[in-house]
Parts: C-alpha cells; structure tokens; sequence
C-alpha cells in the first residue's frame, strides 16, 4: 500500500472509531444517529406531534431520534429492506422501497394522513463501479422525493441521502420545483471526502412551480 494510501485509511479508520465509540457511549444504534441530531439542532426539522417517514431505517439511529424528537402525538413509520429491531414509538416496515407493493403498504399504514417529515438515508449496496452505483443511489433519492412530493403536508420537510455525480444537478432543480427552498447539509459524522450529501427540502410547496 502506498504512504497515501494507508494514512488515508488510517485517517478513516480513526474517523469511524471516534463516532462508532460516541455512538455506543450515548446508546445510538448506528453513528449515522448523529448526522440527523446535528442536521435537526441546526434545522428544526423535527416537532413532538409531527408524523415522520424514515426511509432505509435500519439499524435505527435515524428512527431513534425522530421517535424522542416527534414524541407526543408523533408517529416514526419506519422502512429498510433488512430487518430491524424494534424501537418504542416506532412503526417498522420490512420491504423494498423500489417495490410497488412495498409503497402500498407504507400507504396503507399512513390511512390517508399527511406526513410532517420524509427522511431517506437510503443507500445501495456499494459494488466500487461507479457507472453501476450512482445511478442506483440516485434512483432511490428520486423515488423517496417522489414519496415527499405526493405525501408531504404543504409546509413539511424532506430529507434525503444524495451522491454528487450524475444526476444531481437533476434531482436538485426537481427538489427546487416543489419546496420553498432547498439546501444542502453536510454533517461532521459524514466522512469528509465522501461524496455524500444530505438534500434538505423545506416547505413543501401545494403545487409545484
Ligand atoms: C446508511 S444505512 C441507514 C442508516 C440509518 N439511517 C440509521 O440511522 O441507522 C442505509 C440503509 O438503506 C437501506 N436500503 C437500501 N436500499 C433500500 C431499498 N431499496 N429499500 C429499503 N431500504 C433500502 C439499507 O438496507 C440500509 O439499511
């Protein structure tokens, strides 16, 4: 391995350790955890009453917040294709999100509600090509802004996992048609030169402009 190479390891490896420590010490199940707490200190996502969707759920960090985050009337519907252990305060869904069926059954359990907050921290399996992965990754991005589009209340927020690369500039002029605004976040648990972003959503607009 080249000298570059493996301190660009052992910095990662390092970077990993130190959240995956603090992860255990404060009882999150997965150090993802703290990219939701620092994005909602910074942007009020998260309500007690609110009704939040968290797509690509498991382990669970993600799930945990918005369940102490939203607790009250709140509801935390949450979905992976792995399974997931359960969390108080929490709806969990096994399935595909790319299946129809999958949606249905998400669609189901929301009874014709409104939802608060759509979360997606839907990531593919990494095969390292990246002709094969970006357009994965981005597919599950477009369809978890699909879901924010059709079962967002006017006014709620979105959420969501992204890779900069082909297609981001698409997803992003699509997410600019159907909020208010839309930012970017990049918090300190996502490893620096990873090319992950969060896409923030805010105030979804009654019809898109
Ligand atoms: C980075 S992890 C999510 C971590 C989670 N936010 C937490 O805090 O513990 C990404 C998740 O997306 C899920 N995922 C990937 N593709 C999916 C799909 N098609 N449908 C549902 N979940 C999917 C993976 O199984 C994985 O659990």
């Amino acid at each position: 391995m080249s000298r570059t190479k493996s301190s660009r390891a052992w910095l990662k490896e390092h970077f990993d350790d130190h959240w995956v420590r603090r992860a255990q010490a404060e009882g999150w199940r997965s150090r993802a955890a703290f990219k939701l707490l620092e994005i909602d200190d910074k942007d009020k996502l998260l309500r007690p009453g609110s009704i939040v969707v968290d797509l690509g759920a498991a382990p669970g960090g993600w799930s945990q917040v918005a369940a102490r985050r939203s607790s009250g009337n709140g509801e935390v519907i949450a979905l992976d294709i792995l399974p997931m252990p359960a969390i108080p305060g929490v709806i969990f869904l096994e399935g595909d999100f790319r299946e129809q069926q999958v949606l249905e059954q998400l669609q189901l359990e929301l009874n014709g509600r409104q939802v608060d907050v759509v979360l997606s921290d839907m990531a593919p399996n990494i095969s390292g090509m990246k002709a094969v992965d970006q357009p994965r990754a981005m597919y599950l991005a477009e369809l978890a802004l699909d879901f924010a589009c059709q079962h967002l209340k006017p006014g709620g927020s979105w959420l969501c996992k992204v890779f900069q690369g082909a297609g981001f500039d698409d997803l992003l002029h699509q997410a600019r048609a159907n909020f208010a605004k839309v930012l970017t976040r990049k918090p300190q648990a996502s490893r620096p030169r990873s090319k992950e972003v969060y896409l923030l959503g805010r105030n979804k607009l009654t019809s898109p402009r």
